[in-house]
């Protein structure tokens, strides 16, 4: 696992509520990765993404589901269209809570997914409570990631299942220079640590959980950065970000410390499902 210890919960709440408004400017309502299988559009490949880990967890209709790090309520917004889910989003920011709520209601989602604005390593639900818990491209913000997994999998009824994607650090051991690769990214995107495939296969375990699938996509995902990287270049957005101070900046150029660690093995990214034992 890659460790940053200088990150702090606050400046990622800050982080998410002032580069919110650029993710959507600059890629949609989706704060994650697109899931390129051709040419398609970075709409569709989003969307690919979140279709894929969904037919990948064998969600149900009318699914209780938590989505655990829901940004703009992309995901959630989704599932409850698709798959009529019952989904409760949970966000650090503000911001994004007011968004998700506000886009869910625009759009007249029926069932109307709720969103919550609390800390995932705080929050609780009721044991057993859930039939899916969904997390997309958040325990990397996470501090302490064994014991949210392990609260995570108390949540789930038996038989229900986790569905997870994450930036990864490559497997160790890893060389000095591809450590530091990793470490660029968890400076500039505010994650404390990264864990790589096998850590999250370990966490699931030791949280009771089996998994049933996992996988790395980083050649069909890391598309996105370049066109990101093109879009910052075109737009205003990389002035807007100054305007708003320096440190909004920062992720924008990181964006070929990302592309970098992808194609040096560095970094992966990864999927995940985990079914708790029915008995
Ligand atoms: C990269 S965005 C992904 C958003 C969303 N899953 C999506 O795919 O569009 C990371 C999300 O994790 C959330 N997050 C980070 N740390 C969190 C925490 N401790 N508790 C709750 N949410 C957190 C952020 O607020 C943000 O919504």
């Amino acid at each position: 696992m890659i460790e940053c210890p200088n990150i702090k919960k606050t400046v990622i709440r800050n982080h998410y509520d002032i580069s919110t408004l650029f993710y959507r400017l600059m890629w949609g309502p989706h704060i994650h990765h697109g899931l390129w299988h051709a040419n398609e559009s970075p709409a569709v490949a989003q969307i690919q993404l979140t279709e894929t880990l969904a037919k990948l967890a064998s969600i149900q209709p009318e699914s209780v589901l938590y989505d655990i790090g829901c940004g703009m309520g992309g995901s959630s917004i989704w599932l409850a269209q698709n798959l009529r889910c019952q989904v409760t989003g949970v966000t650090l920011s503000p911001v994004q809570r007011q968004w998700a709520t506000t886009s869910a209601a625009i759009k007249r989602v029926q069932p109307r997914p709720k969103f919550r604005c609390e800390d995932a390593e705080a929050i609780q639900f009721p044991t057993g409570s859930a039939d899916v818990v969904w997390s997309i491209e958040c325990t990397e913000h996470l501090f302490d990631k064994p014991a949210f997994f392990a609260k995570a999998g108390s949540w789930l009824k038996p038989g229900g299942r986790f569905a997870l994607c994450a930036w990864l650090a490559g497997e160790p051991p890893m060389s000095e220079e591809h450590a530091n690769q990793a470490m660029k990214v968890c400076e500039g995107m505010f994650c404390p640590s990264l864990g790589s495939q096998s850590d999250y296969i370990r966490w699931f375990e030791q949280a009771g959980l089996k998994v049933t699938a996992t996988g790395i996509w980083t050649d069909q995902v890391k598309q996105t950065w370049e066109i990101c990287r093109k879009r910052v270049e075109k737009t205003g957005v990389r002035y807007l970000a100054k305007v708003l101070g320096k440190n909004h900046v920062l992720f924008l150029d990181h964006f070929d410390a990302i592309l970098n660690a992808y194609n040096s093995g560095a970094m992966e990214y990864g999927y995940f499902v985990a079914e708790k034992p029915r008995s």
